[in-house]
């Protein structure tokens, strides 16, 4: 199959220290998604850290049940059943030092192995 040939958009993206997915899946939705990313956005701007943390929603993560729910980059750490109280300790040590909070942060279980 032949590549098809096409120019590259000619913009530049801003380079993020971190980027934060959070759900606004209709499940998440119902338990307060949006107040999270709100209180996310609020510590944000008020440690003056908008413009090194970029913030987005995405549709449903998969664990519905558990949420509302967040994906923090460039670690990956995925955090489950926010509320909005847990917007400082995120921004106050994950998104400012790169620790992902221990007590918050959700278990990665090992990946079945496909060979
Ligand atoms: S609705 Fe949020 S994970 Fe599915």
């Amino acid at each position: 199959m032949a590549l098809l040939e096409r120019e590259k958009p000619a913009v530049r993206v801003r380079d993020y220290d971190s980027h934060v997915l959070v759900c606004k899946g209709s499940d998440c939705k119902k338990r307060g998604s949006k107040e999270v990313r709100k209180a996310l956005k609020g510590e944000l701007r008020a440690a003056g850290m908008n413009g090194d943390v970029r913030v987005d929603s995405v549709e449903c993560l998969g664990l519905c049940k558990h949420g509302p729910n967040a994906i923090v980059y460039p670690s990956g750490t995925w955090y489950l059943g926010l509320i909005g109280a847990d917007a400082p300790e995120i921004v106050g040590k994950h998104l400012k030092t790169g620790e992902p909070v221990e007590h918050l942060a959700a278990e990665f279980r090992p990946r079945k192995k496909t060979k």
